[in-house]
């Protein structure tokens, strides 16, 4: 047993798509979230700062006595997952193993369509994992910038989402996908708009499979809380925390209020 909490981050309120699929699977467990709403968006920064940025975040979160962290941001699951694993002596969950590996088992025409962010596009990891479960999947990537602002905004399912969804997708489409990876935190926020400007493509979620992950490394490492009562689920952001009680009731069906941290002396 281990009744310490969950580390989550994201680079701002996308992690909570995450986070909502912890509260759903593994329902004890207590949960520490940290968005970096202050310095959001990452998908356009360097490797070299969005590295900095999550070490930051993750000994901040190791302050908090987590017992695990998952790296919630696509674009920081895809390019500096093994300098936080090489760094930090925790277990530490990256989200694109989960999602590719879905798209491997679900496609039926081994021809999947990745989007996220610019830099989560141009790491390439996605591709790479996929083409390890089966490299014969072809595999269409396309960057959606657009996305994480629109999500930010709470522009979720109007027609500005909607004209942006039709646009960034059509090229997929046009290649003949049959499954479409929702490869950033913000975008299952459009899950709708998405799913509409797809057509009958199967959109896949990878936080579904990584709450899976995370409750199969506790059980096998005897890690899971132990204690019976209520948990209690602490949310910091690096600013704006009136952003975050919008989102949280969107996505998490509460406005849970977010307390201000700051990170960047870590
Ligand atoms: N949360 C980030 C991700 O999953 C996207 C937003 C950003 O650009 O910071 O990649």
């Amino acid at each position: 047993m281990d009744d310490r909490p969950i580390g989550i981050f994201d680079s701002g309120v996308g992690g909570l798509t995450v986070a909502g699929e912890f509260l759903k699977l593994l329902p004890d467990e207590e949960i520490v979230y940290f968005g970096d709403t202050a310095r959001v968006p990452y998908g356009s920064k360097s490797k070299e700062i969005v590295t900095k940025f999550s070490a930051q975040i993750v000994s901040f979160l190791i302050e908090k006595n987590v017992k695990a962290v998952v790296a919630a941001c696509n674009t920081v699951s895809s390019n500096c997952y093994e300098a936080l694993t090489a760094r930090f002596d925790l277990p530490i969950i990256e989200v694109v193993s989960a999602g590719a590996g879905e798209a491997a088992r679900i496609t039926r025409n081994n021809t999947v369509g990745v989007i996220g962010t610019e830099r989560t596009i141009a790491s390439g990891a996605y591709e790479r994992m996929i083409k390890a479960e089966n490299p014969e999947i072809i595999v269409y990537s396309k960057a959606c910038p657009l996305f994480v602002p629109l999500a930010e905004e709470g522009w979720i399912n109007n027609s500005v989402a909607a004209a942006a969804a039709e646009i960034y997708l059509q090229e997929l489409i046009d290649r003949d996908i049959d499954s479409l990876i929702l490869g950033c935190t913000h975008y299952p926020l459009l899950t709708d708009i998405i799913t509409r400007a797809a057509g009958g493509v199967s959109v896949i979620n990878p936080a579904v499979q990584v709450a899976r992950k995370m409750r199969a490394l506790l059980e096998k490492r005897g890690m899971k809380r132990g204690k019976s009562d209520k948990p209690e689920h602490k949310f910091f952001v690096s600013d704006n925390s009136g952003k975050f009680d919008k989102i949280s009731r969107i996505v998490l069906g509460k406005a849970y209020k977010a307390e201000i941290a700051e990170v960047e002396g870590y």
